[in-house]
């Protein structure tokens, strides 16, 4: 028996937001059947762009259905934009978390999330669509799916992966590749590390500032603007102010001025320095 939080029983057994909008302005499946959980997500948005309404249909276990619903909660009034940038780790801790083998359950969430924005942005697919290599044929796992949540979750083992991705937990033959992986997106942080933030009290050097700027941006804002088709250049930085330039779909967006600018400051504040501000570069 899993040990499971108030809250993740509390949305397991009273779920919110079941079943399929009808007419919907996105729709993303991940997951089949076959491989033990699949999970449907429909939303529709309001006048202002923001997600009105979102619904969800999944087979799977307790935590599934509770991280399907608490999903649906978080994302419930945000933009598109705002939306993309919850990450798994967010789902599990609203629910107050998760055990460690069910994690996985949180990163379906999220992955039926993204493909219901590609299917709302173009039309396309609403099936998830694998990015990379397959590294796992059991579950189907790509090399990008299993770099991501080894960065986005600070994961060190090959239990840990299966734990998150499922990979490595049928033959268990792409195990040795799930190891090579994980020692390279280690290398890449022992190396941030080493280049991280001094101290508290201790003020960033230029250079730590600009590596660090750099690294925030490449790590934790620029997957969630490509998984939403668009992408952020850093243009210049100039002592606490950075300027930045959004592209793709996040300069056609008309509140990306306010709402991207901001979600990024408040990345960069945390990963790097407190009084830094950001500038949306606008071509001369
Ligand atoms: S190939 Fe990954 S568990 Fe079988």
């Amino acid at each position: 028996m899993w040990e499971y939080t108030d809250k993740v029983m509390d949305h397991f057994l009273n779920p919110r937001n079941v079943g399929e909008i009808e007419h919907p302005d996105g729709v993303g499946e991940v997951g089949s059947l076959a491989c033990g959980d699949a999970l449907k997500l429909t939303f529709k948005l309001d006048q202002n762009h923001r997600i009105k309404d979102v619904k969800f249909k999944t087979f799977g276990c307790a935590s599934a259905i509770a991280s399907s619903s608490a999903l649906t909660e978080l994302i419930k009034g945000k933009t598109l934009e705002e939306a993309a940038m919850i990450t798994n780790k967010e789902i599990a801790e609203f629910l107050g978390g998760l055990p460690e083998q069910k994690m996985h359950c949180s990163v379906m969430g999220r992955e039926a999330l993204e493909a219901a924005i590609e299917n709302y942005r173009t039309g396309g697919k609403k099936k998830h669509e694998l990015e990379g290599n397959v590294v796992c044929t059991c579950f189907g796992v790509t090399d990008k799916e299993i770099e991501r949540v080894i960065r986005e979750n600070d994961l060190t083992t090959v239990d840990q992966v299966t734990n998150y991705t499922k990979a490595g937990g049928g033959c268990g033959g792409c195990k040795g590749e799930i190891e090579k992986i994980i020692e390279r997106v280690r290398g890449e942080k022992v190396t941030h590390e080493v280049l991280g933030p001094p101290a508290k009290g201790k003020k960033l050097t230029n250079i730590q500032k600009i590596q660090l700027v750099q690294q925030t941006i490449d790590e934790q804002i620029r997957p969630a603007l490509r998984a939403d088709g668009g992408d952020i250049e850093l243009i210049d930085i100039e002592g606490n102010k950075v300027i930045v330039a959004f592209r793709g779909m996040c300069a056609g967006c008309r509140t990306a001025e306010f709402t991207l600018k901001d979600v990024v400051e408040a990345k960069l504040r945390e990963f790097v320095t407190a009084d830094i501000f950001v500038e949306e570069y606008k071509e001369p």
